[in-house]
């Protein structure tokens, strides 16, 4: 099987959290004490995925290159790709059609915080899907705001809704999506919707047409943080700070998951922990070598 290619989707303005992001994109912003960035790229990394293409706002492109790099220092590859407006989340497969070259991929949203026990495995089994799609159905308090999965009355999916406005369940798609190699040529047959947007529900309807989509439940042990709002930004920092102060361990950490998977040497972490000096995340690095 062709190995899977992962997309980082980090277009958008971030007009929800103005003024904070009318100079830096809402996925350069922290999360604790990291870019938001870290974290959904970490979840591809965790998924044994190394090379990973960014899709950034042509005037973002930059700032996401000088805080990611070439990916080298991670032992993966980044690409960086322009997004000239953001006509919508399956507009990410017709930008990525030539970098994934007829690759499976998994796509993750720039502002998607995922954390739960058991997070690789639910990964490894997406990512053994070779055929078809792979998402995840988590339980929210407001499945208005995003795609909301619709069952029968036998536990099927029926359907997949943008943004309805009365919820026919408690569970909302998450930003990670695991897709077949068809995904660029689905994208192509998807129509703009009312708001003028090409959905990414439009092309998981494509893949339920035909039977090939899979929705996973993310189940309550598992975190899937929102970070669009001022106050769910702080929340999302905080419930970072609380695992790492309790455990001592960081969330998200690419040069640590780099190293656990052998894709980075002791030098290699020696050479980032020097960089960063005498703080906690150069700190955490010399500890990960002891
Ligand atoms: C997008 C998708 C939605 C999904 C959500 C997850 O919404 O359109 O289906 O549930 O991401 O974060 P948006 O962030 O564009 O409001």
């Amino acid at each position: 099987m062709t190995q899977r290619k992962g997309i980082i989707l980090a277009g958008g303005s971030g007009t929800r959290l103005y003024p904070i992001t009318m100079g830096v994109s809402k996925q350069l912003l922290p999360v604790y004490d990291k870019p938001m960035v870290y974290y959904p790229l970490t979840v591809l990394m965790l998924a044994g995925i190394r090379e990973i293409c960014v899709i950034t706002t042509p005037e973002d492109q930059a700032q996401f290159q000088r805080t990611l790099g070439d990916g080298s220092q991670w032992g993966i590859s980044l690409t960086y790709i322009e997004q000239p407006s953001p006509d919508g989340l399956a507009q990410a497969y017709l930008l990525a059609r030539d970098f994934l070259d007829g690759a499976p991929s998994a796509m993750v949203l720039g502002d998607n915080v995922f954390f739960g026990h058991g997070l690789p495995e639910l990964l490894a089994e997406a990512d053994a899907r070779t055929t078809g799609g792979t998402v995840f159905g988590y339980r929210v308090s407001d499945p208005e705001r995003y795609g909301v999965v619709d069952y029968d009355a036998a536990g099927r999916v029926t359907q997949i809704i943008e943004k309805p406005q009365k919820a026919p369940s408690p569970y909302a798609v998450t930003g990670l999506y695991f897709l077949d190699g068809t995904a660029p040529e689905r994208a192509a047959t998807v129509t703009p919707s009312d708001r003028g947007e090409l959905e990414i529900t439009s092309l998981l309807e494509t893949y339920l047409e035909d039977g090939l989509l899979d929705v996973r439940r993310m189940g309550r042990g598992y975190a899937w943080l929102d970070t669009g709002t001022h106050g769910s930004l702080l929340d999302a920092g905080n419930f970072v700070r609380t695992l790492v102060q309790r455990q001592g361990l960081q969330i998200g950490n690419p040069d640590e998951i780099a190293y656990e998977a052998g894709w980075v040497g002791r030098d290699e972490i020696e050479a980032r922990a020097k960089a960063f000096g005498k703080n906690d995340y150069g700190a955490y690095l010399r500890r990960l070598l002891d």
